[in-house]
C-alpha cells in the first residue's frame, strides 16, 4: 500500500468518526468479527441492539447499504434481525497491513426513512506464516573478514499483522556467525549475521546456516530459510614444498633438456593466489648455466653443460610463489656422479733428448706424469709402454713414473726409439691416452773400421807409370760422424831395405793405394803392405789389412849372352875338330833373360854365317850342331852370328858372334888377337889414367885451397871442416848396376812426385823429385853402368850439403 492509499484511508477513517460523532444520535452500530468467520455466523443482533421490536423491523424493511458495489460479506436477516456473514472475509486480501481493518455500512430503515451507520471491525487472525522473498539466502563472505562484520539478512514478511506479524528470528547454532535482531523505522524486525569467528576457506569453503522467522500468533506460525554462505578466498596461504630440500643425483653429461627434478608448492588458496610460480631464489653463476627451471610446472632440466670436473656439486635455492607474492623457499641439492669422460693426460716432466749408446741398463730417460680429471675408478690409471725390450717403466712417487733403459743400446742397430707410452683409466669403458717419446741414441765410438775384405791382392804391371793407381780398400766404421769417419794410412815397414812409402802411398779418404814409383818386376815380384784404417774418434780405433801386390812381368829386357861373351870382352874363339860329323855339337849360345815366362822364353837363329849349310842352332837348346860333315874344302875360319830372341809380345833380341876354327891344332890358327880389342882396351887405360890424373890434380888444388882459407881464417877452422868437405861415405862397386840390368841404362827422368791431395794423414813426407835410378828419397846415389868405366860416388848424408858426384864414363 502506497503512502497515497494510506493517507486516504485515514482522512475516511477521520470522517467516519466525525460523521459518527454528529450522527451519535443515531446510535450508530459497530460489530467485531474475526476473518476467515465462516458463513451464516451471527455476527449480532441489529433489532437487539436498536431497541426494536421485530414486527417493526421488518414492517421497515431494514436493509444494509453499502457505499461501494462489491463484496457484501454480511447480510441482515430480516425476520430476525440477526447480522450473519454471507461471504468469508480475507482481512489480508481487504485491509492487506493496515493494522485496523473495518466494513461500512449503512443501515436504513424505511417508514420513516432512517439512516443508522454500521461498522463491522475485522479482527486479524493468524492464519499467514512469514514468508522469505527467496527460498535461499546467497552471501558471499571473503575469509578475510575481520571479526564483529554485519551481514545484512532480508526479512522475513508475515501478511498478518500485529502479533501475527514476525515478531522473532533464530538462527542454527554455528561457529561462526550470530545473529542481531533489529526493527527498522516501519518497525519491520529483521535479523543481522555478525562474524564472530573468522572464516577460513581452506578449511571449510561454504556453509549452510538455517534462518528461522516465527509470527507471535498463537499458535505461531514459522518459516525458514537456508542462508548459503559462500566463503571468498583470501591470499592468506603461502606456497607450501612437498619437500624443504630435494636432493638428486644427476650423471655428468647429461643431454640438455634432462629432466632433473620437479619441485611442487602446494598453495591452499584458490586463483590467482593459489597459482604458484617457481623461479630461482640462490643460484650460483654456473649452476644458472647449466640449469633451467620451468616458472609454470617447477620442472628444472638440464640447460649447459654439466661436467664434474668443474662442479660436482650444486646448491640451488628455488622460490615458490602465488599471484600475490606471497613465497617460500625450497633447496635444491644435485650432485653430479662422474661418468668416464677424460681419457688420463700424460705430462713428460723431464726428459733427456739423446742418451749415450754406452749408458748402463738403468740409465733415466725420461719422467712423465700421468693424471685424469675424473673421480673415484675412472681415476685410476694404468701406465705402460710398448718399447719393453730395450725400456722399462718404473712407477716412482704419486703418479710419476720415471723410463729407464733396460739393456745396453747401439745406435748402430737402432739410433732412436719412439716410447709410446700408454695410460689407460679403470672407467667402463676405458679411456686411454698415449703419447711417443723420441730418444735418439747418440754416438759412441765403439766400432773399429772394419775392411771389406780379408786381405787385398792386386796386380801391377812393372815400369808403371808412377802415380798410377794400384789398388783400393774400403773400411766401414758404421759410426756417427767423425767417429764413422774411415782415414786410411801405410803402416810403415821396409821393403827391400826402403820404407814401403817410396814405393806405395795411398789416399787417406778413398783407400787407394797409388805406386810412388815405377817397379820392376826384375827387382822384386811381389811387395806386401799393411794398410791401416782408423776412424777420428777420440780415442781413435783402427784396424789393418794386409795388402799383397804382385808385379807382373813385362819384357823389358832383352836376353843376355852368357856365353860366347859379348865381342871384344873375351877371346873366343870355339875350336871344331876337322872330323866333326853331321850332327856332332860344336858349340853353344848360354843367353839368359831376366824377364819369367813368355819373355825369358829364348830362341835361337843364325842370321849370319860364312858357311850358311854348314851349321845350325838349336831353336831353343842354342846348341850348335854340324849340319854336315866338315870336309876339307870347309873354310878354316867359320864365323856364325846367331840372334837370341825372347817370345814377348813385343820380342827383344840379342846377337852374338860366335867364331869356330876348324882345325885340330891350336897352332894352326893364325891370328887370334883381336885387335879392336886390345885398341880399346888400351885406349880404356889410358883414360884411366888421365881421369885419375884429373881427379888427383882436383883434389890436391882443392886441398891447398882449403889450407889457404884455414890459414887466412885461424879463427874459424873448425867451422870449415865441418860444414864444407864431405868425405865420401860410400863406395858402391860397378855391379851394384847389375840390378838394373846389364848395359841397359835408360834415360834418367825426373817427375813431380805424385802427392795424395786432400789428404790429412798422408804418412809419407814431400818429396821434390825422383831419380829413376834413385832409390830411397834421402840418400842420394849414382851409380854408372857396368862395364863403361869406375863410378865414384862422394856422397854424405845429404841433409845439409849438396852433393858432389863425380861420374866417370867412357
Ligand atoms: C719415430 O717417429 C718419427 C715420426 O713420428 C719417424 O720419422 C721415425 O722414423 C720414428 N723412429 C723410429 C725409430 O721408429
Ligand atoms: C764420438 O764418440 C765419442 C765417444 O767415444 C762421443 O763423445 C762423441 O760425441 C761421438 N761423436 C759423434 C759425432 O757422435
Ligand atoms: C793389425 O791387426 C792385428 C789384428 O787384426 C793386430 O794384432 C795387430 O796389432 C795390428 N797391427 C797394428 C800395427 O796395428
Amino acid at each position: 500500500m502506497g503512502w497515497k492509499d494510506f493517507s486516504a484511508c485515514a482522512s475516511l477513517l477521520v470522517l467516519a468518526f466525525f460523521l459518527s460523532a454528529l450522527t451519535g444520535s443515531y446510535a450508530d452500530l459497530a460489530y467485531s468479527v474475526a476473518e476467515e468467520t465462516r458463513i451464516a455466523t451471527v455476527v449480532g443482533n441489529i433489532v437487539k441492539d436498536m431497541g426494536m421490536d421485530s414486527k417493526t423491523m421488518s414492517a421497515r424493511k431494514v436493509r444494509l447499504d453499502t457505499e461501494e458495489s462489491g463484496k457484501r460479506y454480511f447480510d441482515i436477516n430480516p425476520n430476525t434481525g440477526d447480522l450473519v456473514v454471507s461471504q468469508v472475509v480475507d482481512r489480508e486480501a481487504l485491509c492487506g497491513s493496515r493494522s485496523s481493518c473495518a466494513l461500512n455500512y449503512e443501515l436504513v430503515l424505511e417508514n420513516p426513512l432512517e439512516l443508522h451507520g454500521l461498522v463491522v471491525h475485522i479482527l486479524d487472525v493468524n492464519d499467514n506464516a512469514p514468508q522469505f522473498a527467496t527460498d535461499e539466502i546467497k552471501l558471499e563472505i571473503r575469509e578475510s573478514a575481520g571479526k564483529g562484520t554485519v551481514f545484512l539478512l532480508s526479512e522475513a514478511h508475515d501478511a498478518d499483522v500485529g502479533t501475527n506479524a514476525v515478531q522473532r528470528y533464530s538462527l542454527q547454532r554455528n561457529e561462526h556467525f550470530a545473529l542481531r535482531v533489529s526493527t527498522n523505522a516501519d518497525g519491520i524486525k529483521y535479523g543481522e549475521l555478525v562474524l564472530e569467528k573468522e572464516l577460513d576457506r581452506e578449511q571449510q569453503r561454504d556453509m549452510s546456516l538455517h534462518l528461522t522467522a516465527s509470527d507471535g500468533g498463537s499458535p505461531p506460525r514459522s518459516s525458514s530459510v537456508t542462508i548459503h554462505v559462500n566463503v571468498l578466498d583470501a591470499n592468506d596461504n603461502v606456497p607450501v614444498f612437498g619437500l624443504p630440500v630435494y636432493k638428486i643425483g644427476l650423471p655428468e653429461n647429461s643431454p640438455l633438456g634432462t629432466p632433473v627434478v620437479t619441485v611442487s608448492a602446494a598453495d591452499a588458496d584458490e586463483g590467482v593466489n593459489g597459482k604458484v610460480t617457481y623461479e630461482f631464489s640462490r643460484i650460483s653463476d654456473a649452476a644458472a648455466r647449466s640449469f633451467s627451471l620451468d616458472r609454470n610446472t617447477g620442472e628444472v632440466r638440464v640447460a649447459g653443460l654439466i661436467d664434474y670436473e668443474e662442479e660436482a656439486h650444486y646448491e640451488i635455492g628455488i622460490q615458490a610463489k602465488d599471484g600475490l607474492g606471497l613465497a617460500s623457499n625450497a633447496k635444491v641439492i644435485v650432485d653430479i656422479t662422474d661418468v668416464n669422460d677424460n681419457a688420463p693426460v700424460i705430462v713428460v716432466k723431464s726428459m733427456s733428448n739423446s742418451i749415450p749408446e754406452n749408458a748402463p741398463p738403468g740409465t733415466e730417460v725420461a719422467i712423465i706424469h700421468v693424471h685424469d680429471k675424473d673421480a673415484g675408478g675412472n681415476k685410476q690409471v694404468r701406465c705402460s709402454i710398448q718399447e719393453t725390450s730395450s725400456f722399462k717403466l718404473i712407477p716412482s712417487i704419486k703418479k710419476y713414473y720415471s723410463i729407464v733403459t733396460s739393456q745396453e743400446l747401439d745406435r748402430e742397430i737402432a739410433s732412436g726409439y719412439n716410447i709410446t707410452v700408454t695410460a689407460t683409466d679403470e672407467g667402463t669403458p676405458p679411456l686411454s691416452s698415449s703419447m711417443t717419446i723420441h730418444v735418439s741414441v747418440s754416438d759412441v765410438n765403439d766400432n773399429p773400421p772394419v775392411f771389406e775384405e780379408q786381405s787385398y791382392s792386386a796386380y801391377v804391371s812393372e815400369n808403371n807409370k808412377p802415380g798410377s793407381s794400384v789398388c783400393s780398400v774400403t773400411a766401414r766404421d758404421p759410426d756417427w760422424r767423425q767417429n764413422g769417419t774411415v782415414f786410411y794410412s801405410l803402416l810403415p815397414s821396409e821393403v827391400s831395405g826402403a820404407p814401403v812409402s817410396s814405393f806405395l802411398s795411398i789416399n787417406g779418404d778413398t783407400g787407394v793405394i797409388h805406386a810412388v814409383r815405377s817397379f820392376d818386376y826384375e827387382k822384386f815380384r811381389s811387395l806386401k803392405v799393411q794398410v791401416v784404417a782408423r776412424d777420428n774418434g777420440s780415442p781413435p780405433l783402427s784396424s789393418n789389412v794386409t795388402v799383397s801386390i804382385f808385379i807382373s812381368d813385362e819384357n823389358d829386357n832383352s836376353p843376355q849372352i852368357l856365353y860366347p861373351a859379348p865381342a871384344g870382352n873375351t877371346f873366343m874363339t870355339e875350336m871344331v875338330p876337322k872330323a866333326a860329323l853331321s850332327g856332332s855339337l860344336v858349340s853353344k849360345v848360354i843367353a839368359v833373360d831376366a824377364d819369367s815366362g813368355q819373355n825369358a822364353w829364348l830362341s835361337y837363329q843364325i842370321i849370319k854365317s860364312t858357311d850358311p849349310g854348314l851349321f845350325t842352332v838349336g831353336l831353343h837348346s842354342g846348341e850348335i850342331r854340324a849340319l854336315r860333315d866338315i870336309s876339307e874344302s870347309d873354310s878354316m875360319k867359320q864365323n856364325l852370328v846367331i840372334s837370341v830372341k825372347d817370345n814377348g809380345q813385343t820380342p827383344l833380341s840379342a846377337t852374338c858372334t860366335v867364331s869356330l876354327l876348324i882345325s885340330d891344332n891350336l897352332a894352326e890358327v893364325p891370328d887370334l888377337k883381336d885387335v879392336s880389342y886390345e885398341e880399346n882396351n888400351s885406349k880404356l887405360t889410358s883414360y884411366l889414367i888421365i881421369a885419375l890424373v884429373s881427379v888427383s890434380t882436383f883434389f890436391l888444388t882443392f886441398l891447398i885451397l882449403v889450407l889457404a882459407v884455414r890459414f887466412c881464417r885461424r879463427r874459424k877452422p873448425r867451422l870449415l871442416f865441418d860444414g864444407a868437405v864431405a868425405i865420401p861415405s860410400a863406395y858402391f862397386p860397378p855391379n851394384y848396376a847389375e840390378v838394373e840390368g846389364a848395359g841397359t841404362l835408360r834415360s834418367s827422368y825426373n817427375y813431380d812426385t805424385y802427392l795424395t791431395t786432400g789428404s790429412r794423414t798422408s804418412d809419407f813426407k814431400f818429396v821434390t823429385s825422383y831419380n829413376d835410378n834413385t832409390l830411397p828419397a834421402d840418400d842420394t846415389m849414382k851409380n854408372c853402368p857396368k862395364g863403361t868405366g869406375d863410378s865414384v860416388a862422394i856422397s854424405d848424408n845429404g841433409s845439409r850439403f849438396s852433393t858432389l858426384v863425380i861420374c866417370c864414363l867412357l
